[in-house]
């Protein structure tokens, strides 16, 4: 493959100083040489230009950040855009999870009817109205299916971008009254922690690629969030969430998906090296790359 790198030092989701230094910390972790080593072609691009916001609140609302958001996910969108219409491999590198309405906008030019794969300890289905506190990063897939403030929504095309019944969550264990109810109502496809015990990772991926491959879908798009993962094996992510999935389960699924060969897109988030313990969890998210772009052992 040929895989365009985009690292987005976004922090202005969420309310912890840090995550804009992911993308460095997944590079110094080795992604390039990680990559090469399976042997594909790595194009790394540089960071997308993130302003330095002024933190202080526009008291019209309660979005933390709103117009800054909303501008580095614009220019996001511009460069998956770009990368795919140059017949480019996508790999995006976090960052607060914000920055999936800015991908997913930059995918939605080419793609009509994109799956989602969403691999996260919570669902980022709330609206300003839902959220428990105003961090966009709790929002942004419910941006993507259109539901949201409009200078959100509006990003990079017209509204909605996603479909719900094209969406399969999974690892999800925290969700706030209004995700719920979203979910219900959208029939959106959730595997939490619950049936990820129950039926094992095996199962879970099995179904989630068959559900998947009868949507006629042109195109999934893997976005993974390391507080998916449990905070032993990747405390360095801002709003961790105890009972999570583990490194080897992590691992299964993305070498499912490699060999279910449905992934055309990918991006990894809210790796933030200050919390972390010598970059354990840029590594495990290096580690995890490897496994979804075909490393193997034999
Ligand atoms: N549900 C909580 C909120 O809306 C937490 C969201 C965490 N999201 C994330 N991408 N880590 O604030
Ligand atoms: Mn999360
Ligand atoms: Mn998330
Ligand atoms: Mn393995």
């Amino acid at each position: 493959k040929s895989i365009s790198l985009i690292g987005v030092p976004m922090d202005l989701g969420q309310m912890r100083r840090g995550v804009d230094m992911g993308p460095s910390a997944i590079r110094y972790a080795g992604v390039v040489e990680r990559l090469e080593n399976i042997g594909h072609t790595v194009r790394d691009r540089g960071d997308v230009l993130i302003e330095a916001a002024e933190r202080v609140q526009d008291p019209s609302t309660n979005l933390r950040n709103l117009k800054a958001v909303a501008k580095g996910n614009t220019e996001l969108a511009i460069t998956v855009d770009k990368v795919i219409t140059e017949g480019d491999f996508p790999l995006v590198l976090g960052g607060d999870h914000s920055i999936a309405m800015g991908t997913i906008a930059g995918l939605a030019r080419h793609y009509s009817n994109l799956g989602i794969i969403w691999y996260d300890a919570h669902g980022d289905l709330n609206t300003g109205e839902t959220s428990p506190s105003g961090n966009i990063h709790g929002m942004p897939l419910a941006v993507s299916l259109g539901i949201g403030h409009p200078t959100l929504t509006s990003i990079h095309g017209d509204s909605p971008k996603i479909k719900p019944e094209n969406i399969v969550i999974i690892g999800a264990r925290s969700l706030d009254e209004g995700e719920r109810t979203l979910i219900k109502e959208k029939g959106i496809k959730v595997y939490t922690m619950h049936e990820v015990d129950r039926l094992g990772m095996t199962q879970v991926m099995d179904e989630t690629i068959s559900y998947l491959k009868e949507k006629n879908l042109d195109g999934v798009h893997l976005s993974l969030d390391l507080d998916a993962l449990d905070p032993q094996e990747a405390p360095g992510v801002g709003t961790p969430v105890p009972g999570g999935a583990t490194y080897r389960e992590s691992h299964l699924a993305m070498e499912m998906l490699e060999e279910s060969k449905l992934i055309t897109s990918a991006e990894f988030v809210e790796v933030n090296p200050i919390l972390d313990e010598k970059n354990k969890t840029a590594a495990t998210a290096v580690a995890l790359i490897g496994s979804l772009f075909g490393e193997k052992l034999l």
